[in-house]
């Protein structure tokens, strides 16, 4: 009789250890796809992610304020507007001229929905075509709080 309460117990304690274990697994995937879709840049990952998507360092400055301003360096930002368009993203690219909602198209022949994830490869390439076509005078927010401004410090970002 001891003996088997003794099993039982044991039993009942391994049971509740694999429980433990799945529901520890279970919240560790949560965190992390969570994690791994929105995230809120430094300015120093910021500056890595421009260089390795062909922006000059000589514009940093310029994109890293304008990113601060518009989003707050955060990827999953949307913005509704009184004109019924939207505008997604770190860079707040807006639907109406850029990218369609739901489906590929724009002038970045882009999903804006797929602005909102951590790759600011897409990102950077459609901000690229905006630039070219308005220079950073495409976003008010940039006139409002980086034109003429002093621009965030990247010296001491190794990137
Ligand atoms: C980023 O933006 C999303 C959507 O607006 C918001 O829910 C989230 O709290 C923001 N994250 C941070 C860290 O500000
Ligand atoms: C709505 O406002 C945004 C941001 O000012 C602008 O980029 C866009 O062209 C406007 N859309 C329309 C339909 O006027």
């Amino acid at each position: 009789m001891l003996l088997r309460n003794s099993i039982y117990r044991k039993h009942t304690m391994i049971a509740n250890i694999q429980r433990l274990i799945v529901i520890i697994i279970c919240l560790n995937l949560t965190v992390f796809s969570v994690l791994n879709e929105a995230k809120v840049f430094s300015k120093c990952d910021l500056a890595k992610e421009l260089g390795k998507n062909g922006i000059s360092r000589t514009f940093y400055g310029h994109w890293i304020c304008l990113a601060n301003a518009e989003s707050g360096m955060n990827t999953t930002k949307i913005n509704k507007l009184p004109n019924l368009t939207s505008s997604y993203g770190i860079f707040q690219i807006n639907s109406k001229e850029w990218c369609r909602e739901g489906r590929k198209g724009g002038k970045c022949n882009m999903k804006c929905e797929d602005f909102l994830d951590d790759d600011l490869k897409n990102d950077i390439d459609c901000v690229k075509k905006i630039q070219m076509q308005y220079g950073f005078n495409g976003w008010s927010v940039w006139q409002k709080k980086c034109k003429g401004k002093e621009l965030p410090d990247i010296s001491k970002c190794n990137a």
